[in-house]
């Protein structure tokens, strides 16, 4: 077998290891060096598939699947199932699942007796290079996603990749999105190995999953740690995600995160030409690698292009009443701009 890949992530109150390889997850007490109780946190998809692996544990605690059910309701039955299970504050939390498991375990781990020891085993390509790492944790409101949450790090992260084994295409894709942003935002060597990869990546070897994986992961530990409260440098994450957000919603959902991001990114990089920052090649580049991981790249053409402009104001992540967009000078360089004008914008969704 492979040997792992760890990477280690600093933050404000310590360090931990993000362990990517094959054949994890049987070894969680030892890699994520747990001495009390565990409770595993899962769902009904992932659960089944995977939570024997993990054993023995303490409880396993199963909360429906999707993103639905990310509430302070489910939170609130798993603080009841915890107490019943006699898990204290000796005790550590571990998530295993996508995103939506993580972010929701991560929260209670949060508050859990103010606070009890987290693992992350995330389960999903988005929950790997993306959710797991970084500390934010949270659930949505009714009025919108990630409204509630806390900063909460992980004591470990397994990234178990034999696990993908079994993620739906679709999910694998949404992942590759992720992944490819984080190539462009500062890895052009990952970027453009996809590039050349073409089709082949979806035959991929787990060697070249776990390196993969880690090289994106890499890309997001770097940037975490450099600003870890998202005060700053933590924006260039949501490179494509302006769009995106805004086409996601005024879809109604139907274009799936991974979807919108894909979209995002090609309309990040015709803005970013279309202002004079980049390459007016570069946008064609990112959409045909998008298109080889059978990502939509087009904003779907029944969707109102000023609905989409106002969707952005409704963005929990703009400052005061400016939009804020990520922009491209070149694969790998990236930057923050905050006066980027309605007409250009507007231009930008109606592109055909
Ligand atoms: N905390 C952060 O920094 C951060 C960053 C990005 C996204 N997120 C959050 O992550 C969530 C999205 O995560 P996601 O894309 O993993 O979605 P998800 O957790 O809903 O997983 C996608 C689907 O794949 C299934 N699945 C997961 N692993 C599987 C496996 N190995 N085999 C079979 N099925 C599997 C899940 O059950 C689900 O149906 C959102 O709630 C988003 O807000 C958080
Ligand atoms: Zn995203």
């Amino acid at each position: 077998m492979n040997e792992a890949t760890i990477l280690n992530v600093k933050h404000p109150d310590g360090q931990y290891d993000v362990i990517v390889g094959s054949g994890l997850l049987p070894r969680l007490r030892e890699l994520a060096h747990i001495r009390g109780p565990v409770a595993v946190v899962t769902n009904d998809q992932v659960g089944p598939l995977y939570a024997a692996q993990v054993s023995p544990v303490d409880c396993v605690l199963t909360v429906p699947d999707g993103e639905q059910h990310k509430t302070l309701q489910t939170v609130n039955g798993l603080y009841g199932q915890l107490l019943a299970a006699g898990i204290d504050r000796t005790g550590t939390i571990v998530a295993l699942g996508g995103g939506v498991v993580g972010d929701m375990a991560g929260f209670v781990a949060a508050t859990y007796m103010r606070g009890v020891d987290f693992v992350q085993c995330p389960t999903s390509l988005l929950a790997m290079v993306d959710a797991s790492v970084g500390g934010k944790t949270g659930v949505d409101l009714p009025e919108g996603k990630n409204l509630v949450g806390a900063f909460k790090q992980p004591t470990a992260v397994l990234a178990d990749i034999t696990t993908l084994q079994t993620l739906p295409p679709a999910e694998f894709a949404a992942g590759m999105a992720e992944v490819i942003k984080h190539g462009l935002i500062s890895n052009p060597r990952l970027f453009m190995q996809i590039e050349d990869e073409g089709r082949r990546l979806r035959s991929m070897s787990p060697v070249r999953l776990q390196t993969l994986v880690s090289d994106a992961i890499r890309v997001k530990r770097d940037v975490v740690q450099e600003d870890p409260f998202e005060h700053g440098r933590r924006a260039v994450l949501n490179l494509g995600h302006t769009f995106g957000h805004a086409i996601e919603q005024v879809s109604g959902y139907r274009v799936a995160h991974g979807q919108g991001v894909a979209m995002g990114l090609v309309a990040a990089a015709h803005l970013s030409a279309r202002l004079g920052y980049c390459d007016t090649g570069l946008p064609a580049r990112i959409e045909a690698v998008l298109r080889q991981v059978d990502l939509p790249t087009r904003i779907p053409a029944d969707l109102p292009a000023e609905a989409i402009y106002q969707a952005m104001f409704s963005d929990k992540k703009k400052v005061g009443m400016r939009l804020r967009f990520i922009l491209l000078r070149d694969v790998g360089q990236v930057f923050v701009a905050d006066e980027v004008g309605e007409e250009d914008v507007m231009a930008v969704i109606r592109e055909p």
